[in-house]
């Protein structure tokens, strides 16, 4: 295992996963919150950080069990870090330091140096520059504009640089990274997609035991996959429950409830439609319709729950990303949206709680699910909200505008697929407008809905840009929904990144 100390950095995220993608697992612990068992860790990773290490408030963790016990590398603020308090000198930076730079010097023989050269490209983000090595310090590489790119710590396996491996426009990052990890350090690349499913399930068994566990299916990867998980480790006593909130695409409840039985799993569908659809009458505002939403599904799901007698842990499909989110240093960055389902148990489900995939990102869990031999077409889904369409129904919602967007989102989704352009989009929609236009079909003049259509790509839906789609493709959708939906006569396409944008309108 390795320990990647979090010092608040945006990138800290960004390291684990390079450490991951060499099939070496790792973890990310706050800075200030150092694991029991640190001696157990193979090698430890400093990150970034927003802070000087000259600043007052500066991250100052203890690492007396980890500095010339444990192979280290210090990543820029860890590297500066790693000089500052031990005999070494920092300083602001003369020039500004960001962006693309190129080793000029790189020293010959060195494990971790191994296949870069002098003029590899590295990515720099820092105001402060490491002036003095700390004690027993060995220059290992500069850039034009930082002389100390990168030094080693004589007598112990410490290494630090000032640059960013973890970015993609370092282009050696991830060779330097195994330089250190395997090369260095000795760690082995056993973590693979078969192994975490034996250790998971291995675990589960442990951990669960007969007792009997509820999980919320929501069609998406994450809850499908830890499902397939749970089931591999505790069968039957694994009771999945599929909620219909009503706001869910043309045909998915049916289809995605017939995909789950013939996967084995242990489910029930239950069709609350019309208690969502009543909920939400009249609602137009959309952090209320969230509301609504979030507190009726949990009502439907404790209903459903109580009839499982005796359950005592609840399955959550909690990934990564959601574990780091809620444990940074910095806390959880500002809500713009509250996402209902990222978030804790509700007091009154007082369930143990189960999380098979907290260590993984998303792309591990997809690989995860192949390895189950989930079926490619539900592991390759995109990602739909929670709320489904009600927030993609501007205003308030009611059951003849549902159907009116089920259909138009079905013939856009279709027309993705049958153009092979599904896979080439990360996620997409149609939003049905509160605007009428005038249009006219025949002789007769209409005075009907515009819809929008959105396609975007995306790796996190952090930032997103919207997919350059062909006319041709386009001229076709666009004719085909105003054919065929009635009350339907305008469609547009949405142009906008996201930021400024959303993905979502709403
Ligand atoms: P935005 O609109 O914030 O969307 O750019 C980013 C990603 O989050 C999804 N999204 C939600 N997911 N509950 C969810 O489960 C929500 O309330 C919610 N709002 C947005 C959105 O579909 C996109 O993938």
């Amino acid at each position: 295992n390795v320990l990647i100390l979090d010092f608040g950095s945006q990138y800290t995220q960004l390291i684990a996963r390079r450490v991951r993608e060499l099939n070496i697992y790792c973890e990310i612990h706050p800075y200030n919150s150092l694991p029991d068992n640190v001696s157990t860790f193979k090698a430890v990773i400093l990150s970034g950080s927003p802070s000087s290490v000259r600043s007052e408030e500066a991250p100052h963790p203890d690492l007396s069990e980890i500095k010339g016990k444990l192979p280290l590398l210090g990543v820029c603020y860890g590297a500066q870090y790693l000089a500052h308090f031990n005999g070494g000198a920092v300083a602001p930076s003369n020039t500004r330091e960001y962006g693309r730079a190129n080793l000029s010097y790189v020293k010959e023989g060195e494990a971790f140096f191994e296949g870069i050269e002098s003029g590899s490209q590295v990515w720099m983000s820092h105001s402060d520059t490491i002036k003095v090595l700390p004690e027993n310090g060995v220059k290992l590489a500069s850039t034009e504009d930082v002389e100390n790119a990168a030094y080693k710590i004589e007598g112990e396996e410490t290494y630090a640089i000032q640059f960013h491996p973890e970015v993609y426009h370092s282009t050696d990052g991830k060779l330097l990274l195994e330089n250190f990890l395997v090369h260095i350090a000795g760690v082995k690349q056993d973590w693979t997609p078969y192994n975490f499913v034996e250790m998971t399930v291995n675990d589960l068994k442990e951990q669960v035991g007969n007792d009997k566990v509820v999980l919320g299916l929501s069609g998406g990867v994450d809850s499908s996959v830890a499902a397939v998980l749970l089931n591999k480790a505790i069968g039957e006593n694994l009771h999945c429950i599929f909620v219909n909130n009503g706001l869910l695409r043309k045909y998915e409840f049916e289809s995605v409830l017939h995909q789950y039985e013939g996967m084995g799993l242990n489910v029930k569908g239950v069709d609350a439609s019309a208690r969502f659809l009543d909920a939400l009458k009249g609602v137009d505002d959309p952090e209320q319709k969230r509301k609504i939403i979030g507190r009726v599904f949990i009502e439907v799901f404790d209903d459903e729950a109580h009839k499982i007698t005796d359950a005592k842990w609840l399955g959550q499909g909690t990934i990564y990303p959601d574990v780091i989110e809620s444990i940074s240093v910095n806390g959880p960055s500002a809500t713009i949206k509250s996402h209902h389902n990222v978030g804790g148990l509700p007091d009154f489900m007082k369930l143990k709680v189960v999380e098979p995939l907290r260590m993984l990102f998303k792309d591990e869990v997809r690989r995860v699910g192949a390895s189950l031999g989930m079926n490619p077409e539900l592991l390759g889904r995109h990602p739909f909200p929670g709320p489904g369409l009600a927030i993609r129904i501007l205003g308030d919602i009611t059951p003849e505008k549902v159907a009116v967007l089920q259909e138009v989102d079905h013939i856009f989704i279709t027309n993705l697929k049958n153009w092979g352009l599904y896979d080439k989009v990360w996620q997409a929609g149609a939003m049905l407008l509160p605007v009428n236009s005038v249009g006219v079909m025949g002789d007769e003049r209409t005075y009907e809905k515009c819809v929008a259509l959105r396609a975007v790509e995306s790796t996190d839906g952090m930032t997103a840009d919207w997919v350059n789609l062909p006319y041709e493709f386009l001229q076709k959708t666009s004719n085909e929904i105003i054919n065929k939906v009635k009350g339907v006569n305008r469609v547009v396409y949405d142009i906008s990144s996201k930021p400024p944008a959303t993905i979502e309108w709403e």
